[in-house]
Formats: C-alpha cells, structure tokens, sequence
C-alpha cells in the first residue's frame, strides 16, 4: 500500500511516483513548470526529481534561502515577482520540494498568484512528508507569529520520495518524529509501537510509519478539514511549543530549535498539564517522557524565559476571546478540546521541564 487518498488529490509514497508526475504534467494543459526550492534541496535533491523528470518537461527554477526565518511576505513578494517575471499565467504549474517552509509558503505563493494556480509538493524532511504536506494548510509567518498568514489550499498531488530523507543530518531527519509522537498521544495509540521500535536503519519500517503517520493525519483532516473540532488534535503539544519556538527564533541568545525538539517541549509541558487537570496516567506520562528525551535531548530553559515564551502565547490562532485554549489528552490517546489553562499551571509545566 503506498497511496492514501485525501481530499481531492492523493499522497504517494516510493513507488511510482515519478511516474505519475510525468503523466500528470504531460497530459494536463500546463504552460509552464516552475520548481520552487531552497538552497539545500536545489543542491541535494532537485538533481534526484531532474533526473525523473521526462526529457520533454521544461521547467524554471525558483531558488530561496532556506530557514524558517525566510518563510514570511518579503520572500513570497520575491516569489510572486519571479513567477511574473517569468512570464507564469493561470494554467502555470508550481512544484515545491523541500521542507515545510517550501511545501508552506510554496503552496501559498501558488494559492494566491493570480487567484490560485496549481501546485504539486514533494516534502523531503520527514516532518513535511507526516505532517506538512497533507491537509491543505498553507501559509507564511507574519512578524513573530508562526503560520499567521495563509489559506486552506489542496495540491494535485503529493509525492513522497524517502530517498530524500538522506540528505539530512539526524537533527533534522529526527524532527518529524515529533509529529508522530504527537499522533500516538493525543489520538491513535497504535503508532507508540513503531515509536519503540524505531530504528533509521530500518528502511522499511521507516517507510510504513509514514504510511501510517499521513493515515491517521488524513482521517482527521477528512472528518473536519477547516479545523472547527476534530483537527484540533493535531494542535497537541503545539500551544506552548509554537511559543517556546517563537522564543527562541526571536531571542538573540538562543539556539534556534527545529520544529519537532519546540514541540517535544511543548508534548511534555501539555503531557503535564494534561495529568494535572485531567488525570492523565503518571506512570505513562513518565514513559512517554522517557522516549521524548530519547530522541530530543532537553533544551536549556531557564525561569527567566517563562514570561517571555507567555507573551508568544497571546497571539496563538487557537485562542478565542482572549482565552489561551489547549488540546490536551484525558488519557493515552484519548484527546480533550478547548481546555482552559490557568497561567499559574503552564508556568508549574515550565517549571516542571526546567526542574527534570
Ligand atoms: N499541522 C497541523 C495541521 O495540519 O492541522
């Protein structure tokens, strides 16, 4: 098994997939072909995707820098200038390979130009192939505000090639295991197995966790794609780990975490709050903790860090009236929405991590 179908288009993984892209591009009117990536992926696996495309398919490129930190209006003006520049109409076609950044910010640029143009996303970090690629969420930051600017927007079709996944150092290939951990706790407890066993060197096995990952993240975003309930759940872990990666982003003294170690923190401290104000299990809290420090060290966090990584939390897109609201879980796998959190409690979380 190795394609999943999603809402109006369908995520394929290894095995054919280049196929379908050629088949795709040659029998649709397209009028141009412009591949978005950043300067990693242009050098390490644009090549790859070249290398499959059919001799026929002319393309333009469309190279960024890459960072989290490029991922906001100035460089999607650029993109938008680019695609003009080049001459891209209504019937253009954007390619984005790379992360969540480029799979993000492309699918937005290409959402907008000229209200809407097609795109295809072929993620190539683990993060973006579990979590960023599907479910039609695109969109840039604004200021320092994670994925405040954006639009719910399907591509034609996303391509998984784990092959790509080599290009990464183990920092960034582990990031996405974040996501899944995520998925294990707050909704489908059968992933925590694959979890155990992980091994990188297990290609295989690799391969079926991001089956199974895309899965359960495609039977919720089928059930509520405009996150007004069930969605919320993929939210778990993200409230105060969007806010401690805001921090740490922002501040100059900081090392600028990936994605996956901000939310790990994030699972822990909400892993907390969730035994706190609902009971969840101790004891696997303690374990769930275990395997979180096992693939993402603890991060330095000191006391006089909580009221800033709290002024991050005012602006999450979750709040409502001003309320910060949480997604946090009654038991393993058993998810609870729109949980009101006192301050004095996420500061205990805070103290919590800093304290373990
Ligand atoms: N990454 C959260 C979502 O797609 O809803």
């Amino acid at each position: 098994m190795n394609t999943i179908q999603a809402q109006g288009y369908q995520v394929i993984i290894n095995k054919g997939i280049y196929k379908k892209l050629n088949d795709y591009l040659l029998s649709q009117k397209i009028s141009s072909v412009f591949i978005l990536s950043d300067q990693n992926t242009n050098e390490n696996c644009l090549p790859i995707l070249v290398k499959n495309l059919d001799k026929t398919i002319k393309y333009n490129s469309i190279v960024v820098e890459p960072g989290e930190e490029n991922k906001n209006l100035d460089t999607c003006s650029f993109l938008w200038q680019e695609l003009t520049n080049q001459g891209a109409d209504r019937r253009s076609l954007l390619i984005n390979i790379g992360g969540g950044v480029i799979t993000d910010m492309g699918g937005f640029v290409a959402s907008t130009f000229k209200r809407g143009i097609r795109f295809i996303n072929i993620p190539t970090t683990l993060l973006s192939m579990v979590d960023a690629s599907v479910g039609g969420k695109t969109g840039v930051d604004f200021g320092m505000l994670k994925n405040q600017i954006g639009v719910f927007s399907n591509p034609e079709m996303v391509l998984i090639d784990t092959r790509y996944l080599d290009t990464l150092n183990l920092r960034y290939k582990t990031s996405g295991l974040a996501e899944i951990i995520k998925y294990a706790i707050s909704y489908d407890t059968s992933i925590w197995d694959d979890i155990i066993d992980f091994d990188w060197g297990n290609k295989q096995a690799l391969v079926e966790l991001i089956y199974k990952s895309i899965s359960i993240k495609n039977e919720i975003v089928l059930e509520d794609p405009k996150e007004g309930h069930l969605r919320k759940v993929l939210n778990f872990g993200h409230t105060l780990g969007h806010a401690v990666e805001s921090y740490f982003l922002e501040s100059k003294d900081k090392k600028t975490l990936t994605h996956g170690e901000a939310i790990a923190i994030g699972m822990i401290l909400e892993t907390f709050l969730s035994v706190e104000i609902l009971g969840f299990p101790k004891d696997i809290f303690k374990l769930l903790q275990d395997k979180i420090f096992y693939f993402f060290p603890k991060t330095n966090i000191s006391t006089s860090d909580i009221d800033h990584i709290f002024e991050y939390l005012i602006h999450d897109k979750k709040n409502v009236n001003g309320e910060v609201k949480f997604v946090l879980a009654k038991d393993f796998g058993k998810y609870a929405i729109d949980v009101n959190v006192e301050k004095a409690l996420m500061k205990n979380a805070i103290e919590y991590y800093i304290g373990v």
